[in-house]
Order: structure tokens, then sequence, then C-alpha cells
């Protein structure tokens, strides 16, 4: 008998590491087989400003150089490289995902290059798609898939995919909201807004300006919109005390803000977010729609956080809109899994 020729997927398994990266606009998670979620890190990096040209040098990344952004001293530079889920600024991206997957990698695979599964957003283009693959390539990875975002998040907030029966999948995320109707393992319908939490910050950031004439910065307003923020107004008063820069005479001012404050702020950049639901349902089959109508709506990623918005949704839509087990990390978990189970359908991965 002769022996079988070495099979090429199990040489991957063994020599080949393979890490599932969710780049996000606001974090960076990375999952591996073994280990779960081994980072979950701001998506920021700060660099050293070299006097001369060269190389630039990197100071901190991740919840360090987050701390520094808005507040870093004149020879650090504080970037965000992704902006709406796709990358902004591609130096700084392969950069932070090089040193996340240091970061995240344990020693003894240093060596080796990994396998990389990256999520990214149905509305990004393709040329988009391949600055993410070959910011990936750059950063150490030897082979990049991609999987859509919906998908992985569906997968990864426990709805059953890969039954006939249509699942509606909302993932509001810090720069983009992803609207996908998954069924049979794929995605039959997926639709993307470039607004997610960081668009809410800046509508606080305004609102707050405009009515109080404080101006805040971002970073406070995330705190604000975290803490107290609401979808709805009709829901008992609650307040925060927030300190920005009077635009009056420059010098630190305190507010009180409240949740109603915060309801009218966001309310433009929600009413896209709710827009892009409806227009998914619309546009989705119909017999998917009523297996929606039947099974309800699922929200993950940060934005799922937002206080009352289940709720708000449930009123606007008139269907049961629940939140997932740890809305942040669904994304990433899902890609894990389906990277693992080897699930390679052509709707949602390339
Ligand atoms: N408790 C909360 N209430 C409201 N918003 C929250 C809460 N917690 C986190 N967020 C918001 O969630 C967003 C980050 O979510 P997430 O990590 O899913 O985004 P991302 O995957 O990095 O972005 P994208 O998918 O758009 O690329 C931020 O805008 C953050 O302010
Ligand atoms: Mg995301």
């Amino acid at each position: 008998m002769a022996t079988p020729t070495p099979h090429y997927p199990l040489f991957e398994r063994l020599f080949r590491p393979s890490v599932t990266v969710d780049l996000g606009t606001a974090n960076t998670l990375i999952y591996t087989d073994d280990g779960g979620i081994v980072l979950n890190q701001p998506s920021v990096v700060c660099f050293q400003k070299e006097p001369a040209a060269g190389p630039k040098r990197i100071a901190a990344v991740g919840t360090e150089a987050r701390q520094l952004l808005g507040r870093a001293p004149r020879n650090l530079e504080a970037v965000r490289p992704m902006r709406h889920g796709v990358i902004a600024n591609f130096s700084a991206a392969e950069h932070m995902i090089r040193q996340f997957v240091q970061m995240a990698r344990p020693r003894s695979m240093f060596s080796r290059r990994a396998a990389f599964t990256l999520c990214v957003p149905a509305g990004a283009t393709q040329v988009e798609r391949r600055a993410i693959k070959e910011a990936a390539v750059a950063a150490g990875a030897w082979k990049v898939s991609l999987i859509g975002e919906s998908l992985a998040s569906a997968l990864g907030a426990g709805v059953p995919v890969s039954e006939a029966t249509g699942s509606m999948v909302i993932d509001i995320g810090g720069g983009t909201t992803e609207v996908g109707v998954i069924a049979l393992g794929g995605t039959a319908y997926s639709g993307s807004v470039r607004v997610g939490g960081d668009n809410f910050d800046a509508a606080i950031v305004s609102y707050v300006r405009n009515l109080y004439g404080v101006l805040l910065g971002e970073q406070t307003a995330e705190h604000v919109k975290k803490t107290i923020g609401s979808a709805m107004r009709d829901v008992p008063i609650e307040q925060i005390n927030a300190t920005g820069r009077s635009v009056d005479d420059g010098l630190p001012r305190t507010v009180r803000v409240s949740n109603h404050d915060i309801a009218d702020a966001i309310e433009g950049p929600l009413r896209q977010v709710i827009g892009a639901v409806k227009r998914g349902l619309e546009r989705a089959p119909a017999e998917l729609v009523t297996d929606i109508a039947h099974n309800g709506i699922v929200l993950t990623g940060g934005g799922a956080l937002l206080g009352n918005l289940a709720r708000r949704l449930t009123n606007e839509l008139g269907l049961d809109v629940r939140v997932a087990d740890e809305p942040l990390t669904c994304a990433v978990r899902g890609a894990g899994a389906a990277a693992a189970a080897g699930l390679l359908d052509d709707a949602g991965y390339e």
C-alpha cells in the first residue's frame, strides 16, 4: 500500500499557527484556537516624531497609546489607523498589527508566520479589502482570509447561522454599523453605513458646545455616553458631570449633562442606524424577513451596549430586539469559529 502523501492542510495546522483578528475602528481583538481571546486593545498607535527622516519608532500601542490621544507631548504622535472599519493610515495599521500579534503570540511561535483571518465590513471596497490583506502580510501573515463582519458577529452571538431560517444581526462598532441577514451559513443580505459609536461621541461634543458653550474632549464624551447614554428620552433622568473648555474664555468648566441631553444629541446618527436596519428589512428576501419577524434581531458590537437601544429599536420596528452576550467580542469569536470549522462559503468568506 502506498504511503499517503502529506496533506497540506494538516501541515498548515501543525506548523502554521492561525490567528483571527478583528481589526476594528475602536478596538482590535485577537483570537487563537488554543488561547481564546489573547488580545483586546484600543486600535491606537503612538509614534515618536524623529527629528530626522527615517523609519518611524513606535512609542506605544493599544491602551497606553490611547491615553495619549489628544494629550500626546510634542515629540509623540498618537494615531488611530482605522476609520469606518477600514484602513485610513496604512503604515500605522501595519505597525499596529505587527505589535499586537507579537504581544498576543507565545514566544515559541515567534519565528513562525501565521495564517490570518480578518473581519471586514460589508461596505469595504475592493481597494480597502486589498489594503487590509496587504497590511496583514506586511505584519507577518503568510496567508490572509477575510470574513464579513455580519456573519462573524452572528456566529459569535450564537445565532443558528447554518439553518434555513433567516436571522438578522446588527453590529454597531466605533465607525460602522453592519446589518446582516444570515441563512444557510451565508450572508443573504448585508448593508453597512459609516456610522457608529464615534459619531455618537462627536454628536455629544457638538451638542454640549452648542447648548453649554463647553468643548468636551472626545474621550470625555465617550465616557459620558457609556455611563448615562440613552437611545430614548422617555426614561427617568440621570446626570453626570463633564469637564471641558469654555468656548468664551478658554478656561476649564464643568457642566451637568443628562441622559435626556444625550438622547437629543445622538438622535441624528441614531436615525441613520435605524434607517440602515429598515433598509435591510426592505431589501432582504421576503421569506427571510418573515423569519426575522418570528425570531427577532440580535445586536452586537460595542454600540449594542448603549442604554435603551434595544427598546428604541423594538419601538421603531415592532420587532423583538435583544443584545447578544458579550457584544464586544462576538465578531472575533465568530470569525475564529468560522476559521476553525473551515466555513469557507463564498457568501461570507474570501
Ligand atoms: N456601554 C457602552 N455604551 C455605549 N457605547 C459603548 C459602550 N461600550 C462601548 N461602546 C462603544 O462601542 C464602540 C466600540 O465598539 P467595537 O469595539 O465593537 O467597535 P469596533 O469593532 O472597533 O469598530 P468597527 O466595527 O466599526 O470597526 C465605541 O464607539 C464605544 O464608545
Ligand atoms: Mg467591529
